[in-house]
Order: structure tokens, then sequence, then C-alpha cells
């Protein structure tokens, strides 16, 4: 696989957005995605543009700032269909969220208050980005014991992974499975970020890719668009 990807300069090129998008904040006025319908489905129309067949929605959930219920998302979901039905955009929506580490997502677990999708039942989660939770390994075994996968958010982005390439070696023992947000393979040769994506990217850790779009920005139009600057080095 490695050598499939570096280029003779020693570069590598991106890997395409595929037409699955596992990660996208599409539905509005759940949290800080799209405020109304409108800017929804403009978030869609972008996605369609890009290539993308299916997105999962996965709105924020989190105990004291997006308190959302599986009710409530599924309902968001349902509203969503239609309008894009009424829009004509060929999309199709599963229902999803974005689970933060914490004690309140361990008791949906236990109580199988979670939403998953694919064959794996994958459960996509969040962690802080500076240090990983007291329940990290506790959301983990939960998710499993319950039969999940865990799927763990834009893993290039926290900065206890950046630092500690063997604590993605030990996430991975675990059974995480890793979600890369696609726009950090475009992020410049200095971007940590962008650096933990490509590696785990040639490494054979990338699991699924998401747009994590939360409105429909110019930083995603460039996505399909040829890469034309130069990748980082890997890091050896
Ligand atoms: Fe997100």
């Amino acid at each position: 696989m490695f050598s499939l990807l570096i280029r003779r300069d020693g570069l590598i090129d991106p890997p395409a957005m595929s037409e699955f998008d596992a990660h996208c904040h599409i539905l509005p006025r759940l949290d800080d995605g799209p405020a109304d319908e409108r800017t929804a489905l403009a978030i869609a129309r972008l996605l369609v543009e890009m290539g993308v067949r299916t997105v999962v929605a996965t709105p924020h959930v989190m105990i004291d700032t997006y308190p959302n219920t599986t009710d409530a998302i599924l309902a968001a979901v349902r509203s969503m269909r239609r309008l894009l039905k009424d829009s004509g955009l060929p999309l199709e929506i599963i229902a999803g969220a974005e689970y933060y580490a914490e004690r309140g997502f361990l008791a949906r677990i236990e109580a199988h208050d979670v939403l998953c999708f694919g064959e794996e039942r994958f459960v996509l989660f969040e962690s802080p980005v500076e240090r990983p939770p007291m329940v990290l390994e506790d959301v983990v075994f939960s998710l499993k014991t319950a039969g999940y996968t865990p799927l763990l958010a834009h893993t290039e982005r926290y900065r206890f992974l950046q630092d500690d390439k063997d604590a993605i070696l030990s996430l991975r023992r675990l059974g995480v499975r890793f979600q890369i947000n696609h726009p950090s393979f475009l992020l410049p040769r200095t971007s940590r970020r962008g650096e933990l994506a490509r590696l785990l990217y040639v490494k054979g850790f990338m699991d699924l890719l998401g747009t994590d779009m939360h409105r429909a920005t110019a930083e995603y139009r460039v996505q399909t668009a040829p890469f034309l600057s130069r990748n980082p080095r890997l890091p050896s």
C-alpha cells in the first residue's frame, strides 16, 4: 500500500473524497451546524456537487451543551429527507450522532440509546482535543460489549495523538476505528493535523472519511479539485 501512495518525490497524493460522508452536521437547529432549512440544503447541494451520495447526519450530543435525544435526531432526519426529496437532490441521509466521551454517554450506551450506522454498527464519538477523558477506555469497552464499533471522530485533530503515536496503536488494539476529516489533507505542510491525517492514511489506519461540514463554505469546494500543492514529507 505504501509504495502505491508515495510519489517519486517522496510525497503522497491525498485520497479522493468518498461517496460516503461519515461525519456531517447537516441537520438544522440541533447543534452548531445550519441554523435553518435553507443553509442545511446548501450543505446538501455542496455534498452532491462533491460526489457524495450518502451522508451520515451526526449532530453533536453533549449532556450540557447539545442534549439531543435519539428521537429528536430521527425526527430531524425524516424532515431532512422530505426536504431533499422536494428539492430533487440525490442524497441519501442516515441518522447518526457525534457523541462526546463523557459519563452521560456511558449511560446511553448501557441503555442502547445510541445511533449507529453500517453493518459494523459504527458509533461516532469525540474526545477533548488536548488530553483523553478519564472515561475513554470505558466508552470503548462499553461500545464493544454492547455490539457496536467505536469510531473516533476526526482522529487527526487530537493533540494527545499527534504527540504520542503509540497512543494511536493502543486505541487500535482496543478496537477503535478512525474517521478522518477530508479537509485535513489539504492543510499546509506545517499543520500537525494534516501531518497526522496523512500518516494515518499511508499506514492504512483511515477507516472512514467525513467532511465534518457545518456550513457550505469555500474550504470544501476545493476538495474535488486536483491537488496542486506539495504535501509534507511523511514523518519517519
Ligand atoms: Fe463534528
